[in-house]
Parts: C-alpha cells; sequence; structure tokens
C-alpha cells in the first residue's frame, strides 16, 4: 500500500508567455532587438498560448498542493511583459500556492530584472522577505523549497546563468539547517545543473552548485531551461539526489522528446526516509490533451548531513 501523501506539487517551465505585448520602439536596442525579431520571426509559432493554457488546466484537475515554476515567463524583458506574466501568476493559484525563480529571459537585458521582479515579489520571497532575496525559502509542511536565482544579463546570442558565490553560501547554510530539521529539501533554478546545456546556455558555476549538494545534500533538484525533459543525479552525502528538468509549458512541437508539458511529485514518508513518485504529462500526438509519458518510483533516505565526494554521481538518459 503507498504511504499517504503529504505533499503532491506540479512543476512548471519555460512559459515563455504570449502573445508579445505592443512594443515601444525606443525599447527595442541590442540583444532585446534580436530577440524581438526571434520572437516574430520564429518563437512565436513555437510557444502558444493554447498549449500553455491546456497545461495549466490538466495542471488543475490534478488538484497540487503547490505549483512551483522554473523561469523564463517572459520573452524580452519588456516592462509590459513582467506586467502581463503577473497577471498570469495571479490566475495560476493564490500566491501562497505558487512559488517563482527567474530565468534568463527573465533578466534579458541590465536593467530590466531589477524594475520587473518587484511586481513578482508575491512570488519569488520566501520567508526570508519579499523581492529578489536568494536563496528565498518556503516551508511547505514537511517540506522546505529553497528558490536560487541564475538568471543575469548574458551578452546577444548566450543564454549563460550563474549563482555567484554568495548565493551559494546561503544555500548551504539553508540546506544544513533544514536537514537538522528533518525536512524534504527542495531547491529550484532554472538553469539545470545536469550536464545537459551546451556552454553558451550552460550554469557557469554548477561544478560549485554540485560540490554544495555533495557536501549539505537536498533531497530534489528542479530546474528547466532546456525546453525537454531530463532526469539524473547529483552526489549527495547520503546517496544520489534526484534532478529533473522540466519540459517548456507551452512548446509546440511534434517530436516527441521536446513535446510541451509538466512535471507532478508526489512526496510520502516511507519508513527511514521519503518516497517520491514523478510523473511527467505531455500533451498527446494528436492535440488531445495530455497523457502521462514517463513515471518514476523514487526512495530517499532521511539527511544524515554526513559528507561524500564526487560531483555528477549517475549519467543522463
Ligand atoms: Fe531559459
Amino acid at each position: 500500500m503507498d504511504p499517504p501523501a503529504v505533499l503532491r506539487l506540479a512543476h512548471l517551465s519555460d512559459v515563455h508567455l504570449a502573445p508579445m505585448p505592443r512594443v515601444r520602439p525606443s525599447l527595442l536596442l541590442g540583444k532585446r532587438l534580436l530577440g524581438w525579431l526571434s520572437w516574430t520571426l520564429r518563437r512565436r509559432h513555437l510557444h502558444r498560448r493554447a498549449v500553455l493554457d491546456a497545461v495549466v488546466a490538466d495542471m488543475r484537475r490534478q488538484a497540487p498542493d503547490h505549483v512551483l515554476v522554473t523561469g523564463d515567463l517572459v520573452n524580452i524583458s519588456l516592462p509590459e511583459e513582467y506586467a502581463q506574466a503577473a497577471r498570469w501568476l495571479a490566475e495560476l493559484a493564490p500566491p501562497e500556492r505558487v512559488l517563482l525563480v527567474p530565468g534568463n529571459h527573465d533578466a534579458y537585458v541590465a536593467g530590466a530584472a531589477e524594475a520587473g521582479w518587484i511586481r513578482w515579489a508575491p512570488w519569488m520571497g520566501g520567508e526570508n522577505g519579499g523581492g529578489a532575496a536568494f536563496p528565498w525559502l518556503r516551508r511547505l509542511g514537511a517540506a522546505a523549497v529553497l528558490g536560487l536565482s541564475t538568471a543575469v544579463p548574458t551578452p546577444p546570442g548566450y543564454a549563460s546563468g550563474r549563482l555567484g558565490e554568495e548565493q551559494l553560501r546561503g544555500l548551504e547554510r539553508r540546506l544544513r539547517q533544514l536537514a537538522a530539521e528533518g525536512l524534504f529539501r527542495i531547491v529550484l533554478l532554472h538553469h539545470p545543473p545536469l550536464p545537459v546545456s551546451r556552454p553558451r546556455k550552460a550554469l557557469e558555476d554548477r561544478e560549485a552548485f554540485c560540490a554544495v549538494i555533495r557536501s549539505a545534500g537536498a533531497e530534489l533538484v528542479l530546474s528547466g531551461h532546456e525546453h525537454r525533459f531530463h532526469e539524473g543525479r547529483l552526489a549527495g552525502p547520503d546517496g544520489p539526489v534526484p534532478a529533473f528538468v522540466a519540459p517548456s509549458a507551452s512548446l509546440l512541437e511534434e517530436r516527441p522528446e521536446k513535446r510541451g508539458g509538466y512535471l507532478l511529485f508526489q512526496i510520502g514518508r516511507r519508513s527511514g526516509g521519503w518516497r517520491v513518485t514523478v510523473r511527467l504529462r505531455r500533451h498527446r500526438p494528436t492535440g488531445t490533451g495530455l497523457e502521462d509519458t514517463l513515471e518514476r518510483e523514487i526512495d530517499l533516505p532521511r539527511a544524515t548531513g554526513a559528507a561524500t565526494a564526487g560531483c555528477v554521481a549517475g549519467g543522463v538518459p
């Protein structure tokens, strides 16, 4: 018999909200101009509001306790895009049930995020205050979520991310605190800590992030950015730490590996630890709603805080 569920979570990523709001020509400079051209010529045909709306409708029917969103809500960080995304978040679920970290498209050009993220404070602020203080922490009963920002402006042609030493130090400190409290620790970040991204798209300090997980541990690491599902394991002090990369929630794609969808997690207790059930729900090729395309059941031990060596412990299928 399954253990009683303590928490049911949905994980959406790379929303890339459409339609693009009307753009003042004075805002279309440098990287933003290139991004606007890319959206107008290509990406608007790929990231479809109808695909996203079907994902959200399906997710609501699954009735998760909380929704985790790992960034790229917008496309070129226009002021009106932040406002549009705030309206979308408000309709998604009550603020106390939605947790958000930003992606590279949410900090597309220098200076945009400082003004735009203020609108997202109700979803990005944890117990350590509202706004863009990372890592934020939110306790959800037997679990705790730590939200990181990897979103930094990059030159045209780049979509890389960076955490920085201060954020990594804060992450390690909080992971240790939460282990001592016996909580199921979930880490959210937009850029995957798995070796799946090309260098110009990768998390620059991935090795340093892996070193923190190796030392302090976590029970689940969730990200997006790649617009396709990946799964892997990071080395942790008590054994491998599962890491999942969600597909884009809005992508209209024929290829099964990139079809739009989201992840569902059920976290339950078991003797000596946790049982996590993972489901990947994606659009059917026939366009008739979503279906389960993968299910995993993972048993994890309760954290002890011991030390171990090695960064990436498992391959990526
Ligand atoms: Fe991204």
